[in-house]
């Protein structure tokens, strides 16, 4: 049976009190944290970088923390966020100038690594580092702000990652970033996806404990 995980965007928690309200989500039954970095360059907005997700491990954040870098370069940055304690490293490849070298080098810092296909990027660029990744991440929005909406065309793109990642007998989990919400996160399942990541849909309900509860509910096989 699949082991499905929720992972919440901290991109809409409220930033004044981001390890409180990041401990608040995962008591409420999220898995993983979801940090999403971005630089002003790759992606037209700016958030937080490795001191904020250092913060949050003095906080008292034990689990696994999933960084989602939009930034450009990628390499430079790698050790910062491992040091920081990251746990998996994410980049977009057209912000890479050697896909391969940026994945050694996450994995060579002790974190898993994975890759970020945006919208429109085609799923070849997967092709010659699967026996590399422990995470692919389709966008199913344009990456630069939480709350858009879900692009139906990701289901498609699921179902064929979720065959390539099949027959690659290799363990990749598929996971799922934008306009993801209770309402639609049964079909994404179907489409393949296993990991969910979710912001506006979780943090902007009073009640993060019902609304983890109910995107499980949907997702239940
Ligand atoms: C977008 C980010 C997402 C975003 C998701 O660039 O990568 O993680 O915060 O937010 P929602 O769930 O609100 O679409
Ligand atoms: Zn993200």
């Amino acid at each position: 049976m699949t082991e499905f995980i929720i992972a919440p965007s901290i991109l809409s928690a409220d930033f004044a009190r981001l390890g409180e309200d990041t401990q608040a989500v995962l008591d409420a039954g999220a898995d993983w944290v979801h940090f999403d970095v971005m630089d002003n360059h790759y992606v037209p907005n700016l958030t937080i970088g490795p001191l904020v997700l250092k913060a949050l491990r003095n906080y008292g954040i034990t689990a696994p923390i999933d960084v989602h870098l939009m930034v450009k370069p990628v390499d430079r940055i790698i050790g910062d966020f491992a040091q920081a304690g990251a746990s998996i490293i994410t980049f977009h490849p057209e912000a890479s100038e050697h896909v391969d070298r940026s994945l050694a080098l996450i994995k060579e810092s002790g974190c898993k690594a994975g890759l970020v296909l945006n919208p429109a990027t085609p799923v070849h660029v997967l092709e010659h580092v699967m026996d590399k990744l422990d995470v692919i991440l389709l966008m199913s929005v344009n990456p630069g702000f939480g709350g858009q909406s879900f692009i139906d065309g990701t289901l498609k793109k699921l179902e064929t990652v979720r065959t390539m990642i099949d027959q690659s007998g290799f363990d990749i989990r598929l996971e799922v970033d934008g306009g993801v919400k209770v309402d639609n996160i049964a079909e994404i399942a179907a489409a393949g996806a296993d990991t969910f990541v979710a912001g506006s849909a979780i943090f902007n309900t009073d009640d993060y404990a019902n609304t983890i509860t109910n995107m499980r509910q949907m997702i239940q096989q």
